[in-house]
């Protein structure tokens, strides 16, 4: 693997589950494989899981880590060709991109979508700059449409869950006061119709995300409907897609706020989030602390995505 960037990158489902779950009894088995390679961590956003697992990940296969936030302590870049620099970025991502490249064997990107420009989110304009000018491998730390670490270890947390083989998968929006991205959701998508379980989307009207992402899943407006009978609910906001409201907020009902009404017509379904989560937004904290919480495992597992993937790139250097 050269670039990690979504499901299509993995190749067999089913392989890279049982990868992981064989990196997991023995997470140092590949200790040797990063000996004097440095992986740099690029972050144009905050984060605690991928920052903390990723950098764990490179650990566990012998890697040096080297971890820049661009908005604390770097220069802030110029991220459109054309422009007269004469604001306040003195650097341009153009150069940026291939200085780093130069003090590292791999990279991994945040960049997150900034609802400024549609076309420009969903071309990845940031993340394919890096592909294009760094002369590295590069993997998503979560981008502007997709977050396939995130969606990995969702994949491997379901499979060790489950109790039929094919589930019933519920993605549910919930209510939350800020504007969200849909990378998370996409992902999410993308990787359980690429699983093939029985996968089902609820939401509000108005929040209906990019058919490419929906795929074959069936999307449900009736929450408690969507809920009836599920094994796993997998709960997050985003902010509308619809050329008209791209990356607004139209609805705050928390009647969508997972709690135990929903989760009573399920069958005994467990509950996930990628977190951070806002309780009694997303989630009762009643949910969030029930044992068929699985945030805490969803969250171990990244650990484990992430050394699937950093171990498979350095195969291929
Ligand atoms: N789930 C996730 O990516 O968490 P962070 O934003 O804290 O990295």
């Amino acid at each position: 693997m050269r670039h990690f960037t979504s499901v299509n990158d993995i190749g067999d489902l089913k392989a890279a589950v049982r990868e992981a779950l064989d990196i997991k009894a023995d997470r140092f088995k590949y200790n040797h494989l990063g000996r004097n390679k440095t992986l740099m961590m690029v972050f144009f956003n905050s984060s605690l899981r991928t920052r903390l697992s990723t950098q764990k990940a490179a650990l566990n296969l012998g890697m040096n880590v080297i971890v820049l936030d661009i908005n604390q302590g770097a220069w802030k870049l110029e991220t459109e060709r054309g422009v007269i620099m004469d604001g306040d970025r003195p650097e341009h991502i153009l150069e940026a991109i291939p200085v780093m490249g130069s003090y590292c064997d791999v990279i991994g990107v945040r960049s997150f979508a900034r609802f400024e420009n549609k076309s420009d989110d969903y071309n990845e304009v940031i993340l394919n700059q890096f592909i294009k000018y760094s002369g590295r491998p590069v993997f998503s730390m979560e981008a502007a449409t997709r977050h396939p670490l995130q969606s990995f270890a969702d994949l491997i947390t379901i499979e060790e869950h489950k109790r039929v083989e094919r589930p019933k998968v519920v993605l549910t929006w919930a209510p939350h006061p800020k504007a969200l991205p849909q990378a998370v959701p996409n992902s999410f998508a993308e990787w359980m119709n690429a699983a093939d379980y029985d996968f089902v989307i609820t939401h509000p009207k108005g929040y209906e995300l990019d058919p490419a992402f929906v795929g074959n899943a069936r999307v449900e407006y009736d929450q408690m409907k969507a809920f009836e009978g599920a094994h796993f609910i997998y709960a997050k906001n985003w902010a509308a897609y619809s050329d008209e409201n791209y990356g607004k907020v139209l609805c705050s009902d928390r009647d969508w706020t997972v709690s135990d009404r929903q989760m009573a017509v399920t069958d005994n379904a467990f509950f996930m989030h990628c977190l951070p989560v806002r309780r009694n937004m997303i989630v009762t904290d009643d949910v969030i602390e029930s044992p068929n919480s699985l945030v805490i495992p969803e969250a171990a597992n990244r650990e484990i995505s992430a050394t699937v993937v950093l171990k498979r790139i350095l195969e291929s250097l």
